[in-house]
């Protein structure tokens, strides 16, 4: 795992994803607050003519159960506005695991066939909840996990509760890929900010592999960076040093850890 440190996460990931742009075909993402900036950064390349998403195929992590795809909070609906509508990414290369279904596992069988037929996640990006969730795989969630139906954390709803106009309409059951399923990208870029992440980003990093802190499964993962801002890097930064650069063997399976400006 590699740690990467940076007072702009945004422009840092989005540097990244636009440097190895013609290498990923497929490329996962989340919702959530995170990456928003990120994509805000994108759609400025793909207006300047650095990148095109015509080729790409897109995976998102989650979505709501129960919220119809044209439901303004859905998964779906938030990736359409935050980027979609602004790049040329041909819609039925968009996915994104449905709301709403008939046969729910059924459809988790067939996002995860349909990922393979790809060809694999490139690369995918994450965020990551206040305890340690990766997609919608709550506390608890073994590295084995596939897509599925899912109920939410109390503390995942209190979070997410205030993008609704009511906040009772907040659904307390997801469709989210697996860990099992991210540790398939051959890639992946976990992003998080602010000191509420510090904790979950300290346990994930410098603590064991386990399902309470299922970020901490990413450790497993031979192509992973986490790119933080200081205050979601604090709790590592106490364990390791705020001057380390290379912090080989210094905390689990941390590579490296870079701490740039
Ligand atoms: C959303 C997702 C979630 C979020 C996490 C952090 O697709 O996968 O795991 O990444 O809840 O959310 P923010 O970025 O809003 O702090």
């Amino acid at each position: 795992m590699h740690v990467v440190v940076t007072s702009d996460v945004d422009a840092y990931a989005a540097d990244l994803l636009v440097g190895k742009w013609d290498s990923i075909r497929v490329l996962g993402l989340a919702t959530g607050s995170t990456p928003v900036n990120v994509y805000g950064r994108l759609i400025q390349r793909y207006y300047d003519g650095t990148i095109s998403f015509r080729s790409k195929r897109t995976f998102n992590l989650d979505e709501y159960l129960g919220l119809a795809p044209n439901h303004p909070q859905s998964y779906r609906a938030t990736m359409v506005r935050e980027l979609m509508q602004y790049v040329d990414l041909p819609d039925d290369r968009f996915h994104v695991p449905p709301g709403i279904s008939d046969d729910y596992d059924a459809a988790c069988t067939a996002y995860e066939d349909d990922i393979r037929a790809a060809g694999g996640v490139d690369l995918w990006v994450l965020g990551v909840g206040v305890d340690g969730h990766i997609a919608f795989n709550e506390v608890g969630s073994a590295g084995a996990s596939r897509t599925r139906v899912v109920g939410l954390a109390a503390s995942t709803v209190a979070a997410n509760a205030k993008y609704f106009d009511d906040p009772d309409e907040m659904p307390t059951q997801a469709i989210t890929a697996g860990v099992a399923t991210i540790m398939d990208a051959r890639e992946v870029l976990l992003l998080a900010k602010g000191d509420a992440k510090a904790n979950a980003i300290a346990k994930a990093v410098c603590g064991d592999e386990t399902a309470d802190t299922p970020a901490s499964w990413l450790q497993g993962h031979g192509n992973c960076t986490f790119v933080l801002d200081r205050a979601a890097a604090a709790g590592i930064i106490s364990l390791v040093g705020a001057d380390a650069t290379e912090a080989s063997g210094a905390t689990g399976r941390v590579h490296s850890l870079e701490m740039l400006g």
